[in-house]
């Protein structure tokens, strides 16, 4: 460790931030070690691109100190730019160029010089897989290719912490897949990922540390694990052939939450041989029946569902809320919107 300049990428207290009277951001603490990633994980409006823009010096806060790259983000404004990369929720790609002229254009920006800019564009489209469409302008690339590129572009300057505000927003699951790739070889180098999603799975999946933010708090920090271990067993999801024997069920089961239209019933347990039995029994008593039944283990859903009240992708109020969208990411099928495919209309110029 005798080499490591500052132990965490990221360190903040207290941050605040209002827009007029509406309270963003109400003192979150933050502590993200240096090459993992972190998951700033919330719902729609919960203050996420704002944490975002503050860390990345684009706006300050009313409130609180932070670091970055051990550097103080109001004393060495300069320092911290130096030191990151910002890829927001929307590209900073320009479709008119090709995608080698957009990195050139970013290793000029970048004063990087002429023989360097070459080898680090190339080097950059080789490993995003960009060499075939390198030639091509970026208003013909799909969605998928124009986020690599516009990640591409952000390493161009080779920071050494980078934030990605939904990286993965509007992707679909093949893409989302190549980005997590992309972005796990990025920590394996030492980069230190700073990002913001509404995908619990995706947090999931990447997050070596994961904060819930929720109403401008932090209301969980932890490894996915630990989240997990935080809120009660698991259920058991119950499909009922129809809807009489969904009412008699739910008339038996306390605690039970039903959902009509899936014709399900959501009752807590453990799903442990004992603990079904007894469930079969009393279902069989009520004369119940039951199409199909699964065991559901809490997962991070859970978690959001319980901390927050808010099932993912669930718009809060907020002017660039999202439908839910497919709910095929959510195994379980119990609450949609754990992949909101719709991308938002606010435009973020973080770069
Ligand atoms: N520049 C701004 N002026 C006024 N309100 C803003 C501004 N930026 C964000 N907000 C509001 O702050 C809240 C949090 O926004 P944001 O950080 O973009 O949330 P998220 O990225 O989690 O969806 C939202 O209610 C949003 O409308
Ligand atoms: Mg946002």
């Amino acid at each position: 460790m005798a080499t490591t300049p500052f132990p965490s990428a990221i360190t903040a207290t207290g941050l605040s931030k209002s827009f007029g009277d509406h309270v963003v951001l109400d003192g979150i603490d933050l502590d993200v070690p240096r090459a993992t990633v972190f998951a700033l994980l919330g719902p729609n409006g919960s203050g996420k691109t704002t944490t975002v823009r503050i860390l990345s010096t684009l706006i300050r806060a009313d409130g609180g100190q932070a670091t970055v790259a051990g550097h103080d983000l109001d004393r060495e404004a300069a320092a911290v730019r130096g030191a990151i990369g910002v890829t927001g929720q929307f590209s900073a790609v320009d479709g008119l160029l090709t995608g080698e002229e957009n990195l050139q254009l970013m290793a000029d920006l970048q004063h990087l010089g002429r023989a360097e800019g070459r080898r680090r564009t190339a080097d950059l489209l080789e490993r995003f897989d960009l060499l075939d469409a390198a030639k091509k302008t970026a208003a013909t690339y799909s969605g998928g290719m124009r986020r690599r590129l516009d990640l591409a572009m952000t390493l161009v300057g080779d920071p050494s912490v980078i934030f990605l505000d939904e990286p993965t927003t509007g992707l679909d699951p093949r893409s989302r897949r190549t980005m997590w790739q992309i972005i796990r070889r990025l920590v394996a180098g030492g980069v230190t990922v700073f990002l913001t999603t509404q995908y619990l799975e995706e947090a999931d999946a990447l997050a070596d540390r994961i904060a819930v933010i929720d109403h401008g708090k932090v209301v969980a920090t932890g490894t996915a694990d630990e989240l997990k271990r935080q809120i009660p067993g698991g259920h058991i999801r119950v499909r009922f052939a129809d809807a009489a024997g969904l009412d008699a069920a739910a008339r038996v089961f306390d605690g039970s939450s039903r959902d009509d239209e899936a014709l399900t019933l959501r009752v807590p347990g453990d799903g442990g041989v004992r603990s079904m039995r007894a469930l079969l029994d009393r279902l069989d008593a009520v004369e119940a029946e039951v199409a199909d039944l699964s065991v559901h283990t809490p997962d991070l859903d859970d978690v959001f569902f319980a901390l927050t009240g808010t099932p993912t992708g669930t718009p809060t109020g907020s002017p660039t809320g999202t439908p839910a969208g497919n709910p095929k990411a959510n195994p379980t099928g119990a609450r949609a919107g754990a992949d909101t495919t719709e991308p938002t209309t606010e435009k973020e110029t973080a770069r």
